[in-house]
């Protein structure tokens, strides 16, 4: 059941990857020190309100489908597979937000059923041409990430 959600899901979302800015950290290149990642993977700052849309968006994020998040209430469904996101900006750092969002396994287990939203290593099966590709491209790693960090 687990691994079958967890195909789903990528099916569903490794679709929509990855245009490369120059400068941009590469996701086989992505260094974890101590749980975090330092420092932006653009070298740019995220913008928090286009972190929201992507949390929100089923095709982009789809955080939604595995966490709940009061401050969206304007969305119906909220998943119950992890835990509620309220607060996340304040137990977590933003440097632990980006690597929960780059590699969750980094985190947690290698079980979580979180994906890794800019890893390689998504697993097996993964479509042909999909290989290679990451969820979201790291603009869209640090704009979730600022996004979370405004979630006290
Ligand atoms: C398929 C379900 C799933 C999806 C999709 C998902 N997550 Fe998670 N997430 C989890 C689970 C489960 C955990 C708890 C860790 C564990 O037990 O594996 C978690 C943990 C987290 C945590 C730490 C929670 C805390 O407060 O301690 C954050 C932050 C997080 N997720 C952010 C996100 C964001 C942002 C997205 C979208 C970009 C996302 N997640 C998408 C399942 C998911």
């Amino acid at each position: 059941m687990r691994v079958q959600l967890k195909t789903l899901l990528l099916g569903a979302l490794l679709g929509c990857s990855t245009a490369l800015y120059a400068g941009t950290i590469a996701p086989g290149d992505v260094k974890i020190e101590g749980l975090a990642i330092a420092d932006s993977l653009t070298g740019v700052a995220g913008d928090a309100a286009e972190g929201r849309k992507i949390f929100a968006n089923r095709k982009q994020g789809n955080c939604l489908a595995c966490h709940a998040n009061s401050e969206m209430s304007e969305h119906l469904f909220h998943g119950g597979v992890g835990p509620s996101l309220d607060g996340a900006g304040a137990r977590w750092q933003p440097e632990m937000l980006r690597t929960i969002v780059v590699n969750a396994k980094a985190v947690f287990t290698e079980e979580t059923v979180m994906p890794g939203f800019y890893s390689l290593e998504v697993g097996e099966n993964v479509r042909e041409d999909l290989i290679g590709k990451t969820i979201l491209t790291a603009q869209q790693v640090e704009d979730v990430v600022a996004y979370l960090a405004t979630l006290k």
